[in-house]
């Protein structure tokens, strides 16, 4: 399927396919996202089933602007305005107590839902256009790479879309950070370039640090993963195929930044380039043990291990 330029008589489409019950791939500044009508059970159903994803995964409702908001949740804390004016439209997923609109496929039969205003203007105009909220996982297929490029979409999973709208490379990489505001204390669930730091400069000193925090639904620690086998090693030999952070020797490896959020914004593509080549194991220099890279290491972690 070719993707279709984000304009305005495909932004129609898109909205009118979604309106309909279909399923398309948008962009996001995170990573491209499968979208179906979040107030649509039978929608909803088919994006587990695009995906091969277990229906007890929960999904992520992509609204355009805070108004919306008080129709998919049922309270917001006070928190919620300083974290919406600091970081949304952005990657920050927040979950709350779900509204009795949400249906129950849509949270994976939660009490709360998982919501957020994507960074994207072909994504917020289709969303402006269609006036619906928009459950969107990643457009990958279940355990495997997120797309951050139009070009990088599963075509199997596409044969399950009305359209596919091309926003160009998504410009942060990886999924979006998740805080839980359901509970007394916030935490974080999913790791992403907002930062625990980022979020405590606005809402205060909170809860334990996400090691600690109990796994999410629907997570697994193999997650995110290139088809080939990948390691975590601290250098790559010359002769060898994966990430460096030196100039790479040859066609086989792939020079990473050394700055986490270009590193983040080059992740899955560079993990799908390599899986696409003639070798048997994918090698990942170890970045920095440093804060900024935490949700890189989060990604690297579950790319590499070996069991669910
Ligand atoms: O950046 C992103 O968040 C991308 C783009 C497309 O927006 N979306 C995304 O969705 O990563 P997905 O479905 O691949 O991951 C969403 C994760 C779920 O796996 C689940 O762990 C968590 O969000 N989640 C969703 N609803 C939740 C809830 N009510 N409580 C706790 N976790 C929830
Ligand atoms: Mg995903």
């Amino acid at each position: 399927m070719r993707p279709l330029r984000p304009v305005e008589p495909n932004i129609r489409r898109a909205s009118n396919a979604l309106l309909r019950g279909d399923l398309v791939v948008l962009p996001t500044e995170t990573v491209y996202g499968l979208a179906a009508d979040a107030a649509n059970p039978e929608a909803v159903e088919r994006i587990y089933e695009a995906k091969g994803r277990p229906s007890e995964n929960p999904l992520i409702v992509h609204v355009s602007q805070m108004e919306s908001l008080s129709l998919w949740v049922a309270e917001s804390p006070r928190v919620l305005n300083a974290l919406a004016e600091a970081f949304w439209p952005g990657p920050l997923t927040v979950v709350l107590p779900k509204s009795h609109r949400v249906p129950k496929i849509t949270t994976g039969g939660l009490e709360t839902v998982a919501i957020r205003i994507p960074s994207h203007s072909a994504t917020l105009a289709v969303i402006d256009e269609c006036g619906l909220g928009l459950a969107m996982p990643s457009a990958n297929r279940f355990m495997g790479l997120s797309p951050t490029r139009a070009d990088r979409i599963d075509p199997e999973l596409a044969t399950f879309c009305d359209c596919i709208i091309d926003g160009g490379p998504c410009r942060v990489g990886i999924e979006s950070t998740i805080l839980d505001l359901s509970s007394s204390s916030p935490q974080i669930l999913r790791p992403g370039m907002i930062s625990a730091e980022e979020i405590q400069a606005v809402i205060g000193r909170f809860g334990a640090a996400t090691e600690a925090a109990p796994r999410v639904p629907g997570s697994y620690r193999r997650h995110y993963a290139p088809t080939k086998p990948a390691r975590l090693v601290d250098a790559v030999s010359a002769g060898e195929a994966g990430l460096v952070f030196r100039y790479a020797d040859s066609v086989n490896q792939i020079q990473m930044a050394n700055d986490p959020a270009m590193y983040a914004r080059k992740l899955y593509v560079s993990l799908s380039d390599l899986e696409s080549r003639d070798i048997d194991e994918i090698l990942i220099e170890r970045p920095p043990d440093e804060p900024e890279w935490q949700a890189v290491w989060d990604r690297l972690r579950k790319a590499t291990a070996t069991e669910l």
